[in-house]
This record gives C-alpha cells, sequence and structure tokens, in this order.
C-alpha cells in the first residue's frame, strides 16, 4: 500500500535563480503538506552517498558535482498517494519532455538542471528523508 510521505530536494540552480518561493507554491498549491524543510548544502562525497544508486551511470560525477555545487532545499511532503503525484506534480527528467503545468516545465534548464528532486518508491521516500532529517524535524 502507497504511504503518504515524500522527499524532494530544490536543486542548486533552482535555489542561485530565488525559485524556492515559486517552487513551494506549486507544491502546496497541488495539496501537499511540507512536513520537514531546510536550507542546506552537500559535500560532494555527501552527493556520491545519497546518489550510489546511479554510481555506474556515465552521468554520476557531473550528477554529484552539481547536485553539491550550492545549496539545495530538502523537504519531506505529506499527501495521500505522495509518491506518484508528487511525481506527476515534477514532471518528466527531461525537460523537454515535462508536460505543461509541471516543476519541471516551468522551472527545469536541462536533464542535470531539472529543478527538483522527487523519491521514485515509497522506500527510498523514507530512506531519503531520513538521510536529510531526524524524527525531531519533522511535524
Ligand atoms: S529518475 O527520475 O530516477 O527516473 O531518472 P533517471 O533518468 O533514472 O535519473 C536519475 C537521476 O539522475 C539525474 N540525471 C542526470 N543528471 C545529470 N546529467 C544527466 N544527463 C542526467 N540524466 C539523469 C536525474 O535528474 C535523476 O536525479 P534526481 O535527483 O532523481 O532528479
Amino acid at each position: 500500500m502507497a504511504t503518504n510521505r515524500t522527499f524532494t530536494m530544490i536543486k542548486p540552480h533552482a535555489v542561485a535563480d530565488n525559485h524556492i518561493g515559486g517552487i513551494t507554491a506549486m507544491i502546496e498549491a497541488a495539496g501537499f503538506r511540507i512536513v520537514a524543510m531546510k536550507k542546506t548544502q552537500l559535500s560532494a562525497a555527501q552527493a556520491g552517498k545519497f546518489y550510489e544508486v546511479h554510481k555506474e551511470r556515465p552521468f554520476y560525477g557531473e550528477l554529484c558535482e552539481m547536485m553539491s555545487s550550492g545549496p539545495i532545499v530538502p523537504m519531506i511532503l505529506e499527501k495521500e498517494n505522495a509518491v506518484a503525484d508528487f511525481r506527476a506534480l515534477i514532471g518528466a527528467t527531461n525537460p523537454a519532455n515535462a508536460e505543461e503545468g509541471t516543476i519541471r516545465k516551468k522551472y527545469a534548464k536541462s536533464m542535470g538542471e531539472n529543478a527538483i528532486h522527487g523519491s521514485d518508491s515509497d522506500e527510498n521516500a523514507a530512506i531519503e528523508g531520513s538521510f536529510f532529517f531526524g524524527a525531531i524535524e519533522q511535524y
């Protein structure tokens, strides 16, 4: 059964371009409640750990470098059917394929600079959320 939480991060280029407010407004307007949120910056090693599952993929180095290049905004979000509904809200990984009304359609620049991450399963949402937030940071 689907759980009601997912995990997301606003990526460095979108934070640098002052889109935190625009993106969180779209998230809340879509019915998600922000359970936990902060602004932080990953080291290259921490980004490598977070994206370890992709370490054999050709873009792994570029992805880790980009994700540690500046502040990010990680969040835990709550809504019924959170993982699937949030993946629909963010749109396709490649912004060229992102549908109208999605976060990536509005804010992504490229495959790498695609504005926002969204967990791909309930299991990964729980792992990724606990990478950034302890129990007393989730309300
Ligand atoms: S997904 O969302 O997991 O189904 O997409 P996937 O294609 O498997 O990509 C996994 C993550 O790698 C990012 N990505 C890239 N980064 C840099 N350059 C290139 N070419 C590239 N292709 C994919 C993609 O955005 C996914 O990261 P997250 O943080 O999940 O968005």
